[in-house]
């Protein structure tokens, strides 16, 4: 049975971030999906709730089993349950990983543009931040190894990637994920990949996840892998996300530095990434081929349009990253906010002015809407 993406559901009010906050505008800002989940989520979080009891969690047997088997069945990695690490969210995750290898004054490295948090949370060590500028080759989006080369410093000791990458959409070859771990181990850097967005590939025969997880041994063993069912499912309001951290003492250290700074994950969390990994498959695959379309759509409307606008088809993810040369503004986000009402993420926040990022996640008939909004207000 097709499910149903297209009917728009009514979220204003339901205590939504994103359609909430500034309920004067239409929201295409962060990453959430105007759909409701897959259906064995839905109802394995009916069940817990039944249950009625709703103390203090942990990973149960089954949300091991599930985790485990998503990553062997999934990203082909055998990986042991005592690699794994479980958290309340994949951002917390980030923070902590500063927090645990960056002393104050020392630096952790990221290529920009880049999804917001990557580029705070080494305010929560009080460390340093480097950030290069992602290239533009041949192939699309890449990493600039020259001008990465020439910023690291001795006391940089942590590189964020994001892989796929948000808000670029590109999915980095095994190639590009090598060499990066290779320049990590060059200049002594903790490797924390977060690949959040690596079940929303469009083309995963074209374009295949390398998962950090396949780094060989060596480079393996100063690797920090993240991970969770949230954003493809769409319940990243419930808060679940999980660590595979190969190397004990790498393990210890990052496991170590958490000390009373986060909260434990929610009863509901577990059952619901449990499902996803279990029985999300069906669901997942034609969510997939509705964003393929929307993603079309999107590129097709903005080089008919808006010709002097930039555009690279998205690999992955349900974001577009959009480059408005030739308007009279280098602030496009705020000129949608007043003249056609629409809620954009502003591309200062991923370190390029001039950019925004649409979410088209949400029914095509309202992504068509925006997009006709915002083409008017130009
Ligand atoms: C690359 C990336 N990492 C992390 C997150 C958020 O993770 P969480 O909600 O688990 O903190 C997002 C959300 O958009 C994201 O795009």
């Amino acid at each position: 049975m097709p499910f149903d993406f297209d009917t728009p559901i009514a979220r204003r009010g339901s205590g939504c971030l994103k359609h909430d906050r500034r309920p004067d505008l239409d929201p295409f800002w962060v990453a959430d999906m105007d759909f409701t989940s897959a259906p064995p989520i839905l109802e394995a979080l009916h069940r817990r709730v039944d249950h009625g009891v709703l103390g203090y969690a942990q990973a149960h047997e089954g949300l091991i089993d599930a985790v485990t088997g998503y990553l062997r069945d999934r990203r082909k990695a055998e990986v042991p349950a005592g690699q794994i690490l479980h958290f309340s969210g994949l951002v917390p995750a980030l923070s902590l990983a500063v927090r645990a290898f960056c002393k104050p004054g020392e630096a952790m490295m990221t290529c920009t543009p880049v999804y917001p948090p990557f580029l705070s949370v080494h305010h929560d060590a009080k460390a340093e931040l480097i950030s290069v500028d992602h290239l533009r080759g041949a192939e699309g989006w890449t990493f600039d190894w020259k001008a990465m080369e020439k910023a690291v410093t001795p006391s940089t000791r942590l590189f964020l990637l994001c892989n796929p990458q948000n808000p670029l959409g590109r999915v980095f070859t095994a190639a590009e994920v090598v060499q990066l771990a290779e320049f990590c181990e060059a200049h002594d850097m903790v490797l924390v990949s977060d690949e959040i967005h690596c079940d929303l590939i469009f083309d995963e025969d074209a374009t295949p996840h390398f998962s950090a997880l396949h780094l060989p041994e060596r480079l393996a063993a100063r690797t920090i892998t993240l991970l969770s069912p949230s954003k493809t499912w769409n319940i990243a309001g419930l808060g679940y996300a999980f660590a595979v951290v190969p190397d004990d003492a790498l393990r210890q250290r990052f496991s170590a530095a958490r000390g009373h700074t986060l909260a434990d994950n929610n009863a509901l969390s577990y059952y619901a990434a449990e499902a996803a990994y279990r029985h999300g498959e069906p669901w997942r695959l034609e969510l997939m081929a509705y964003l393929r379309s929307n993603r079309d759509l999107l590129v097709d409307f903005v080089k008919a349009r808006q010709p002097h606008w930039d555009i690279i088809p998205g690999e992955a993810t349900y974001l577009a990253w959009i480059d408005c040369a030739g308007m009279a503004t280098d602030k496009p986000a705020a000129h949608f906010e007043q003249k056609a009402g629409l809620f954009l993420s502003d591309g200062t926040f991923f370190g390029w002015p001039r950019h925004v990022r649409f979410n088209f996640g949400c029914p095509r008939e309202t992504m068509l809407r925006g997009l006709e909004k915002m083409a008017a207000a130009i």
